[in-house]
Order: structure tokens, then sequence, then C-alpha cells
């Protein structure tokens, strides 16, 4: 990989980027669990994601913790869960260490985020255009904001609602099991802010809440969940991994 894996600082959320490519040759680097779960894609195109993620994931904890990618403990934890499920899943966490990991894969595009700083959840997510857009995840402000836009415009803006609401959730460990309609973030014209969680009311959660340019086509997010203003976002540019 020649990604520039410089170390995360107290108080840094660093994030990586890259583009999927089916490497067989890099399933090596994965554990039995991912391994399984690789092989269950039928498309390439989805292993090959989640090829990228994992391995990514790996090498930049790998390269925090000085230890070789195929050593790093990645534990998925579910919160929703109260017994064994049929095969680990859940937000990715890193026993023994006080590193918080989140990753996302879409179309063609993967981030990991890694901090000290706190729960972290970073989203991306391709822009579908010319498909309805499921609006029943919008609270009411936000949908009423996405309607007063032009009918092109909407396909983007929803999907930078989409992936702001989903670094919160990721970052908590709830992921879509709490309804994203229950959080109210910022519209695309205005930076990002949470600004209500129904059924959480305030204080709910200082969180850190910022945009990652993902590149055309494309909208992404990361949230750190803790003190709002001491959490300094570093995106690193795209790598190849590989
Ligand atoms: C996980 C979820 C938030 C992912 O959203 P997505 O946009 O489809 O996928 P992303 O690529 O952004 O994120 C996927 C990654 O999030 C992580 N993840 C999974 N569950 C998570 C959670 N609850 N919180 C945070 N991160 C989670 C995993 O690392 C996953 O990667 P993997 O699938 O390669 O292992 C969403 O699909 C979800 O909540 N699913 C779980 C539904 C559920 O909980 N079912 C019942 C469980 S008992």
């Amino acid at each position: 990989m020649t990604a520039d894996i410089s170390p995360v600082g107290p108080g840094e959320c660093h994030v990586w980027s890259a583009e999927a490519h089916w490497t067989p040759g890099l399933l090596d680097l994965l554990d039995d669990d991912e391994r399984e779960r690789c092989a269950q894609f039928r498309v390439e195109g989805a292993r090959a994601l989640y090829l990228t993620a994992h391995v990514l994931a790996r090498q930049v904890v790998g390269a925090q913790l000085s230890l070789d990618p195929r050593e790093v403990v990645v534990v998925p934890v579910c919160k929703h869960c109260t017994g064994p499920g049929d095969r680990p899943h859940g937000k990715p966490t890193l026993p023994g260490t006080s590193l918080e990991l989140s990753l996302s894969h879409s179309g063609q595009r993967v981030m990991v985020a890694l901090t000290a700083a706190g729960p972290v959840g970073v989203d991306v997510e391709e822009i579908a255009e010319g498909r309805d857009l499921p609006l029943d995840v919008l609270s009411v402000p936000e949908r009423a904001e996405l309607e007063l836009l032009a009918p092109e415009e909407r396909p983007a803006a929803f999907i930078r609602y989409w992936a702001r609401k989903e670094a919160v959730l990721k970052a908590t460990g709830d992921g879509l099991m709490v309804e994203p309609s229950a959080l109210t973030v910022t519209g695309p014209g205005a930076p990002a802010r949470l600004l209500e969680w129904r059924e959480r009311p305030e204080p709910h959660l200082p969180v850190r809440l910022e945009d990652l340019d993902a590149g055309a086509g494309y909208r992404a997010a990361v949230a750190v969940v803790g003190d709002d203003d001491r959490v300094d976002v570093v995106h690193h540019p795209l790598v190849r991994v590989g």
C-alpha cells in the first residue's frame, strides 16, 4: 500500500480512502471470519469492496500499533444482540487498545476512520441518480428542506443528509436498528452538525460531525462522539490498497 500512514495523535481522527480492487493475494491478510464472509459475496465488485476495506483497516491499525496487518485483532460487536449470532457482526472494535475504528464502502469507494478521541463512525455513499429516494429516512425538517431544492439537486442533497446521519448512527454503534428519521442534521448548504435526536433529547450527544471529500459521485461524513471542538479530522489523499 502506498498510503502515508501517519500516526494518529491525541485529539485527532484520521480517515483514509481507497478505490476498491479485487486482489486475491490480499486475502492472506484477513482473519478466518473475514475470509469466509468475503467468499460469500457472489459479485466480484462486492468482494473487492469488502476485501479493500478490511485490508485497509488492518494496514492502518497495524501501522498505528507496529503490528503486521495479520496480527491486528478486530472484533465486531453488536449492541443489539444479547447472545451469539450466526456470525460476528456489528461495530468493529480493537480490544486491548484505546483506538476506535470505523469502515464504510459504497460504489467503488472505501473509507476507514481511526481515532483515540471517542467512538467514531464513517460513512461513504454513492449518489444514486435516477432512483426513487427513500425519503422516509429523513426527519420532517430535513424533508421540508430537501423539497425546496430543484429536482435535479435532490439526489446529491439526499445522500449528504444520509451520510451525515449514518456516520452518527455508526459512531454510537446503533446502525440502522435506530430509525434514521429520529435524527435531524443540518442541510447540505450548511456545515455538518447534529441538530436533534428525537427520543434522546438534549444533551443528546456531543458529536463532532464533518463532511469528507469523497470525490465526484459520492458523499461522505465522519462523526466522533465527544467534546465537539477538540477533535481534528485529518483526511488523507486517496490510496491504492494492493
Ligand atoms: C451496519 C450499517 C450501519 C451499515 O450501513 P451500510 O451503509 O450498508 O454499510 P457501510 O459500508 O457504511 O458500513 C459497513 C460497516 O459498518 C460496520 N458496522 C456494522 N454494524 C455496525 C454498527 N452497528 N455500528 C457501527 N458500525 C457497524 C462494519 O464494519 C461494516 O463493514 P462490513 O460489512 O464490511 O463488516 C447498517 O447496514 C446496519 O445497521 N445494519 C445492521 C442491521 C442490524 O443490526 N441487523 C440486526 C443485527 S442483530
